[in-house]
């Protein structure tokens, strides 16, 4: 199914990373494909999807910004907001959750008082689940500050957490 295309003029981006959107949209517009390329690109060097990028995504696609908003939001590894200092990633895919994993993100939910997919009122953590790290082997998993962590317990979970906090 075709969505209709916003009729309206795309708002411009002042924010401080237009340059860098302009950038990133030279590189892959005349890509196939190249919504989601250019979407991994901006999240990966803003830690975040903005969403006034949205309009000029849409535009040099030839899509429209519900388009490419729904994208963004289907897709759970794309935030549309920056994360915390710390992004603590727990996998929640079927080795993980047979030992443990749904408990091990409860915990982290209560100890870092913030739901999934949100980030702590200090910005101190933003809490992720993620589904399959590669380490099925080492169940449960977890990814912090983009650093694998295997068999982790509730209390391993801790210590994580308080190391991360000494190092603001
Ligand atoms: S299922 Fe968790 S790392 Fe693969």
């Amino acid at each position: 199914m075709e969505l209709a295309r916003d009729p309206r003029p795309a708002a411009p981006n002042t924010g401080a990373n237009a340059a860098l959107l302009q950038e990133v949209l030279a590189r892959h517009a005349n890509e196939e494909g190249a919504l989601l390329p250019i979407l991994h690109e901006l999240q990966d060097r803003l830690g975040h999807v903005p969403a006034d990028a949205v309009p000029g995504i849409a535009d040099a696609l030839n899509l429209s910004r519900a388009e490419v908003h729904g994208v963004v939001t289907y897709y759970h590894h794309f935030r549309s907001e920056p994360a915390g200092r710390h992004v603590l990633q727990i996998c929640r895919a079927e080795a993980c959750q047979s030992m443990g994993a749904d408990a091990l993100l409860s915990h982290a939910e209560l100890r870092l008082d913030c739901a999934s997919h949100s980030t702590t009122s200090d910005g101190s953590f933003t809490l992720e689940p993620v589904y399959c790290l590669g380490l099925c082997a080492s169940s449960p998993a977890l990814m912090l500050d983009g650093e694998p962590h295997g068999r982790v317990s509730a209390r391993g979970l801790d210590a994580l957490i308080a190391q991360a906090r000494s190092e603001k």
